[in-house]
């Protein structure tokens, strides 16, 4: 896919109105929180902290999930970024009515191009963490690989290993097998959409990106509905 390609046709858009960032935001959130903070006991303590936290949003879609999670983490400031134009405007919209201003102006980021990442980098990080929610799924093969490449390079690097985190929302396969027929419905709607897009396995595809970056799986979360909420430290 190139870049510049649209990732939906107007009127496809229906995961931005239709509920799923209102419910995860706040069944997420409480996983999240220590994150966000710096606290959590799966993050290592750096020798030197920083004095502010910088998260990095990934595939943002209109911004729900950050205005939620910039309003009730108002210490830490969010680094809002979306593929999509429409989108960045939506977020921007939030950024704006924020109760705490900790939400960054939202960045032009396509996991595909690496340049938007080095931008992003420049602009507000390097970051503390990184989490993306539903996106690897209703996108080509390759932005799981870009993903873990990319977000590597742009998570604060510390003398002490584990202080950075990259988490992950959404439903995969596990060991080859959907984990219920709904997903296996929802697989056979995505490639009807796009042949590229489709759910991805955990054990054979995931896991091997994140290890081949460097990633070391963390916390493992069983949320609602078979999603998978995956934290990862660098
Ligand atoms: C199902 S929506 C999820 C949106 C939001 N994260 C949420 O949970 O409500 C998938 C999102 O992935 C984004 N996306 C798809 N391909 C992308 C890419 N290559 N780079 C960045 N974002 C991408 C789309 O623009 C869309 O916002």
């Amino acid at each position: 896919m190139s870049s510049e390609e649209p990732f939906f046709t107007p009127g496809r858009n229906s995961w931005a109105t239709g509920g799923s960032a209102t419910r995860t935001k706040t069944e997420c959130y409480p996983v999240l929180q220590p994150l966000f903070l710096g606290t959590s006991s799966s993050l290592a303590k750096p020798s030197s902290p920083s004095s502010e936290r910088v998260l990095l949003e990934v595939a943002a879609g209109f911004g729900e999930h950050v205005a939620y999670f910039a309003e009730n983490t108002p210490t830490v400031k969010f680094q809002p970024t979306e593929a999509q134009n429409e989108c960045v405007a939506g977020i921007a919209d939030h950024a704006a009515t924020a109760v705490h201003k900790n939400i960054l102006p939202p960045q032009h980021l396509n996991v595909l191009a690496p340049a938007q990442w080095d931008a992003v980098l420049k602009a507000s990080g390097p970051f503390d963490g990184i989490y993306m929610f539903n996106m690897l799924h209703i996108s080509p093969w390759e932005s799981t690989v870009f993903l873990f490449e990319q977000a590597q390079k742009v998570l604060k690097k510390s003398d002490t290993p584990g202080t950075a985190f990259l988490a992950v929302y959404g439903t995969f396969k596990r060991n080859g097998e959907f984990s219920g027929e709904g997903d296996r419905l929802f697989d056979l709607d995505l490639k009807r959409r796009d042949e590229r897009w489709g759910i991805r396995d955990l054990e054979s595809q995931i896991f091997p990106e994140a290890e081949k970056n460097g990633f070391k799986l963390k916390e493992r979360h069983e949320m609602n509905y078979n999603n998978l909420l995956l934290v990862w430290t660098l």
